[in-house]
């Protein structure tokens, strides 16, 4: 009888690589993927754990599937909920608690077992069915026990090149959601990046909590740098793109700094989170650098690779924030000047220095800040993307547009660009003329070569 299996993806891209991975591991027991939650015997939610509202979607969620399991129960067929990710490494007992019904909780370092965890719940005595809760950090990685990729894997991928964090900013739980900083040996992401090209992808994205700290083993026994890997990756003839998230402005060093100068397949687009303009707030955040270091680093990008944009991360509202810290990180941004960016209310995260301290600011303030704060970085995009009119801009296109005969792709800076053309451009890179641009996406044509 024909398994299906559902996966709800919470979070970042690390989560999303996650997913893919799980499928991965899953596909051989015999499932097919589900179109939606209500039809699959398997359901895993990949849960994040960054702030609390992504932790209490993951519980509604939960809430609304409960009866599609109920169901499939009822008619005498299999069904199991998961929950992986950051919120089952951090929660794990907790939702067991809310919801008992949850069959697999297992963190973000143990999902390869997966498969046998399954295998076991189906041979347990029907009436009793097993649960399992698995949160540990092994010492072997989980890397070693995934199957293969699948070959199906579209024009841009994810390759995860680093785990975790050692950096302990004060508002984080990814040091304990995703533990101690981990990188992947450079044969073994060499080995994935080809597979990946071999099966047609153009664009891959070095995936890391903490990128720029990646320190895997060459082939020469040495510890190498992000710099050195993509210097090894760009030698990949199919290999178009290379583009690399999240950085920390710590590890941003003259090498990083060279690699953007010398690699064209280095996209001139860099994620680069800021947090915060005041210095105060930065300390106490211990981000261990000062807003002068951060315009200092964006300026020797800038001279690197003059065409490169930039977008960020910042948090409003962390505890002791005063109007002036805000108003620095306001002229931060007004002098910097971001393509994208992302801001966030501080939100509590239990176990976390920050958690612990008293000076919380009023949801009300954080509100005000954040509203500000995302007008601005708002026009600020919208200027970047008005910008591009006129101009021509290579595209990688990668599939099918909203819209009959549309079809949608990339530019250098991660703008979607979409132009009305045949389905063949998809995989390829096209040079496109920018005829229109919106907040999140521009529209162009292509220019006869
Ligand atoms: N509250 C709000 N935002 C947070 N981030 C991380 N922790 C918190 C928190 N406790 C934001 C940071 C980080 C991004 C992934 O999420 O800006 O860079
Ligand atoms: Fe969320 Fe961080 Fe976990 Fe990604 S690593 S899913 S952002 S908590």
């Amino acid at each position: 009888m024909l398994k299906k299996l559902f996966i709800k993806t919470y979070g970042c891209q690390m989560n999303v690589y996650d997913s893919s991975r799980m499928k991965d591991s899953l596909l051989p027991l015999g499932y097919e993927i589900a179109d939606n939650p209500q039809e699959a015997n398997l359901i895993i939610l990949n849960t994040c754990h960054i702030r609390e509202k992504a932790a209490e979607k993951m519980y509604s969620d939960l809430g609304r599937y409960k009866p599609y399991k109920q169901e499939k129960i009822d008619n005498n067929q299999e069904a199991y909920i998961v929950v992986a990710g950051c919120t089952a490494q951090a929660e794990g007992k907790e939702i067991k608690r809310r919801a008992p019904y949850v069959d697999i909780v297992i963190g973000p370092q143990t999902y390869h077992l997966l498969p046998e965890l399954i295998r076991k719940i189906h041979l347990s005595d029907k009436t009793n069915k097993k649960s399992y809760i698995n949160t540990n950090f092994p010492v072997e990685s989980k890397f070693d026990f995934l199957p293969e990729l699948s070959k199906e894997q579209g024009v841009s991928a994810f390759l995860s090149v680093q785990e975790g964090c050692d950096k302990m900013c004060t508002f984080c739980v990814v040091p304990y959601t995703r533990g101690a900083e981990f990188s992947r040996p450079v044969q073994d992401i060499v080995k994935e990046a080809v597979f990946l090209t071999e099966q047609g992808v153009s664009e891959i994205t070095l995936l890391g909590q903490n990128v720029t700290a990646y320190h895997g083993k060459g082939p020469d026994k040495n510890e190498w740098r992000l710099s050195d890997l993509i210097r090894q990756l760009a030698q990949i003839e199919g290999l178009k793109r290379i583009r690399y998230t999240t950085s920390h402005p710590r590890d941003m060093k003259e090498d990083i700094l060279q690699v953007h100068a010398d690699i064209d397949k280095l996209m001139p687009f860099l994620h680069l989170p800021v947090q915060s303009g005041s210095d105060r707030i930065l300390k106490a955040m211990n981000r261990r650098h000062t807003h002068q270091e951060y315009r200092q680093l964006i300026d020797a990008f800038k001279q690197a690779r003059p065409d490169i944009v930039f977008s960020t991360d910042i948090i409003v509202g962390f505890p002791g924030e005063s109007d002036k810290d805000f108003e620095e990180t306001f002229s931060l941004v007004q002098e910097v000047g971001f393509s994208q960016a992302f801001s966030f209310k501080y939100s509590i995260r239990h176990g976390t220095p920050a958690g612990l301290l008293h000076q919380q600011i009023d949801e009300a303030v954080k509100d005000r800040r954040l509203y500000r704060l995302q007008n601005l970085l708002k026009k600020q995009q919208e200027d970047f993307n008005q910008s591009m009119i006129g101009k021509v801009v290579p595209v990688l296109f990668e599939k099918k547009g909203k819209y009959d005969g549309q079809i949608t792709g990339r530019s250098p800076y991660l703008q979607p660009v979409h132009i009305y053309a045949d389905p063949s451009y998809i995989g390829k890179i096209y040079s496109i003329k920018i005829t229109q641009a919106g907040y999140n996406s521009l529209a162009g044509e292509k220019i006869d070569s």
